[in-house]
């Protein structure tokens, strides 16, 4: 069988961070699902994000994953740790890669953490920060309006930039040095929200950080690839409606894109 880093999202905002991973292991297959039948996680509740992410992790594992990367802050922030117990293969999220960074980044001590209602209600970014370092100073915001236009491929032209500024406002109030782009979708959004912030709040995208842990764990587990894989992309919607999107945000990188029914 093929072997994987298995990477899921509910649409688009995990190929942001296939785009990391393949920076830092070229070498290594990735097996993408995107849950568009279920798009958006950010409004749904929590018990149905958990129902979700675990059929697709079992769906990822069945199917030669032998890492899994949970590329949705929304999902990351209700499955863990309870996942890691129910699955033979490693599993890694967003949100502790997120406060990483935050930590490194900021100056202040003053973050902001911007992501899904879902993941906002769940606190999951303040309870890591403040056991990472409690002398951090965090505030979250949710937009999960910004994330549908992304999602619909709508990242530029005026309505966008006008709706983010007015998103990203109790950034600067609050006084925040960094901003922690808390959803997978935000990255396709990273100059626009540059221009609007300036250069005193600095964009922490975790995405880099957890391609950075998970070129660890497959060094230290031994599960660095020894043959070379091709990368396949499934979604549970429309194939060739992905496999659009999948070519506004990656280039033609991506050759095609098949139905998984879960
Ligand atoms: N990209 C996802 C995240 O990081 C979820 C977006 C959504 O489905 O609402 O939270």
């Amino acid at each position: 069988m093929q072997s994987y880093i298995g990477v899921f999202d509910s649409g688009v905002g995990g190929l942001a961070v296939v785009r990391e991973l393949k920076n830092r292991l070229p070498r290594e297959a990735v097996l993408y699902v995107a849950d568009s039948m279920y798009f958006p996680y950010g409004t749904k509740p929590k018990e149905q994000v958990i129902r979700r992410a675990t059929s697709i992790v079992d769906f990822l594992q069945g199917h030669g994953a032998r890492i899994v990367v949970v590329a949705c802050n929304t999902a990351s922030s209700v499955i863990f740790p309870d996942i890691q117990e129910t699955v033979e293969v490693p599993v890694l999220g967003m949100i502790s890669a997120g406060v990483k960074s935050a930590q490194l980044a900021t100056r202040n001590r003053r973050v902001a953490v911007l992501s899904t209602p879902g993941t906002a209600k769940s606190h999951g970014y303040l309870r890591a920060m403040g056991l990472l370092d409690p002398t951090v100073e965090m505030v979250e915001l949710q937009s999960q309006e910004l994330v549908n236009l992304i999602e619909s491929g709508s990242i530029n032209g005026k309505d966008v930039a006008e709706y983010a500024a007015e998103v990203l406002r109790p950034v600067i109030d609050f006084g925040a040095d960094t901003l922690v782009l808390g959803c997978t979708h935000f990255p396709f959004l990273n100059s626009l929200m540059n221009d609007i912030l300036g250069s005193s709040v600095k964009i922490v995208d975790p995405s880099k950080e957890l391609a950075y842990e998970v070129a660890l764990v497959l060094e230290k587990c031994k599960l660095t690839s020894r043959e070379r894989s091709v990368d396949r992309f499934y979604t549970t919607g429309d194939p060739s409606d992905f496999l659009d999107k999948a070519h506004l945000f990656l280039g033609d990188y991506v050759e095609k894109v098949e139905l998984a029914s879960i």
